[in-house]
């Protein structure tokens, strides 16, 4: 039996039992995607398919039919079969018998009769819920089930009469995460925050920036995790105000910030960190000052983090201390500005601070869930719910600019946690990072 298989079976019977009487669900996972000739992309499965099965192998497919009467709701697996010769090529294949007994569903079938199943399967259903729009490929397989079942019509079979989009329920469920989730991404964190450690212990200057993604990416795979969670970003200097800066090609100099902003996914859960520090281990005044006043505006959100209270109130906390921050250091011009609020109300924290300060956090770096209440007036923030996971990632990015004291061109700085909501506020996963400008330099200088 598979680790966790509990949850799986628990999550697909919470799905059905939200779904209408004897309707019927399909989810397929993500297709193999080819690189060039014979080489595929490293294969990812569908984050939605794996919240429900657990199951990672390509070429599979999901049907559920909710309960109705007195028939219980079934969970049905499509999936390869085996075959001694493509697993000499390729490696091992569950199989459907052994697929259904390791994974818990109660029928299993090859993929190669999922167009002729589906035609019953969809017969006399009252509804489809489906992600239209998702794939192509399975769009148009679920437009010809749904031929096949209408031109049953003279004989008396309905087809589904209704479709409802099935990641409205899915997005709502996966924004909570389960204990089992939570404990999968405090390992993911606790590596990654283990891979910037690594990579402060081995800056130097002249190093290129790709030496310390090769560290990051070294930790993160001798921890077992499969993948990055997303493109590291190592950015030296000015490529620190480039915000999605990814070619990690230059050489960094000294008395230059780094800026990383890195996590690895371990068994399908993200760990999203970011940290900012000197190459040569020790902040000059003018750093210290801003990556202060970012760790300022960062204690802000983690205590605007509170069930009961709106999403959005950690950016609003945030963006007080920064703004307040920017007055203070002179980034806004002398007496343009009487007051953050003045700021804030112009927006003119943006010159520095131009995103948002966190997002939701799961097995995708920025993880599914609505962010606003939309069947309320005027659409507002969500309330914060424990189980929820999120980053906390303030910064300052400042370009050069007239009036902008010279100090702090080309400085970049953010710093990223991930937390939970607890009942009481939030827990951080990744604390093990050190982020403090006495930590840094204490951990760098032992280093050397
Ligand atoms: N690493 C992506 C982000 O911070 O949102
Ligand atoms: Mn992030
Ligand atoms: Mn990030």
């Amino acid at each position: 039996m598979t680790v966790g298989l509990a949850h799986y079976i628990e999550r697909r019977a919470r799905l059905a039992a939200q779904m209408q009487p004897g309707s019927v669900a399909v989810l397929a996972t993500a297709p193999e995607v080819a690189r060039n000739a014979d080489s595929d992309y490293p294969y990812r499965h569908d984050s939605y398919f794996y919240y429900l099965t657990g199951f990672t192998e390509p070429e599979s497919v999901l049907v559920l039919a909710a309960a109705q009467g007195g028939q219980p709701a079934r969970s049905i697996l499509f999936c390869r079969e085996k075959n001694p010769e493509r697993e000499i090529w390729d490696g091992f294949r569950h199989g459907p018998e052994e697929a259904r007994l390791q994974f818990g569903f109660d029928e299993a079938w090859p993929i190669g009769e999922l167009d002729a199943r589906m035609a019953s399967l969809l017969a006399n259903v009252p509804a489809l819920y489906y992600a239209l729009g998702h794939s192509a490929a399975l769009d148009a397989q679920v437009a010809g089930w749904l031929k096949a079942v209408r031109a049953q019509g003279r004989s008396g079979v309905t087809a589904p009469g209704t479709t409802h989009h099935l990641f409205g329920i899915l997005d709502e469920m996966r924004l909570l995460k389960d204990e089992h989730e939570q404990g999968l991404m405090q390992r993911a964190a606790t590596i990654s925050a283990q891979a910037h450690v690594r990579a402060m212990r081995a800056a130097r200057p002249g190093m290129a920036e790709y030496e310390l993604e090769a560290e990051l990416l070294h930790e993160f795979r001798r921890n077992g995790a499969q993948f990055p969670a997303y493109t590291p970003i190592v950015a030296s200097g000015a490529n620190a105000c480039v915000l999605h800066y990814n070619v990690n090609d230059r050489r960094m100099l000294d008395g230059e910030l780094v800026l990383i902003d890195a996590g690895c996914e371990f068994d399908g859960y993200a760990a999203d960190i970011t940290r900012t520090w000197p190459v040569n281990g020790r902040f000059t005044e003018a750093q210290r000052r801003l990556v202060e006043l970012v760790l300022q505006a960062q204690e802000a959100a983690f205590a605007a983090i509170v069930p009961g209270q709106p999403y959005s109130a950690m950016h609003d906390a945030a963006v007080k201390v920064l703004a307040q921050g920017m007055l203070d250091l002179g980034l806004l011009g002398k007496g343009k500005f009487g007051s953050a609020d003045a700021v804030i109300a112009e927006r003119a924290h943006q010159q520095f601070y131009m995103h948002g300060t966190g997002h939701w956090l799961g097995m995708d770096v920025h993880d599914v869930g609505a962010y606003r209440d939309v069947t309320a007036a005027g659409k507002p923030s969500r309330p914060l719910l424990p189980g929820m996971a999120l980053t906390v990632e303030p910064g300052i990015y400042v370009r050069p600019a007239p009036g902008v004291p010279e100090e702090y061109w080309h400085i970049g700085i953010r710093i990223e946690d991930d937390v939970i909501v607890t009942d009481k506020g939030c827990r951080i996963l990744t604390g093990a990072a050190p982020k403090g400008v006495d930590e840094i330099e204490t951990l760098m200088r032992e280093a050397r």
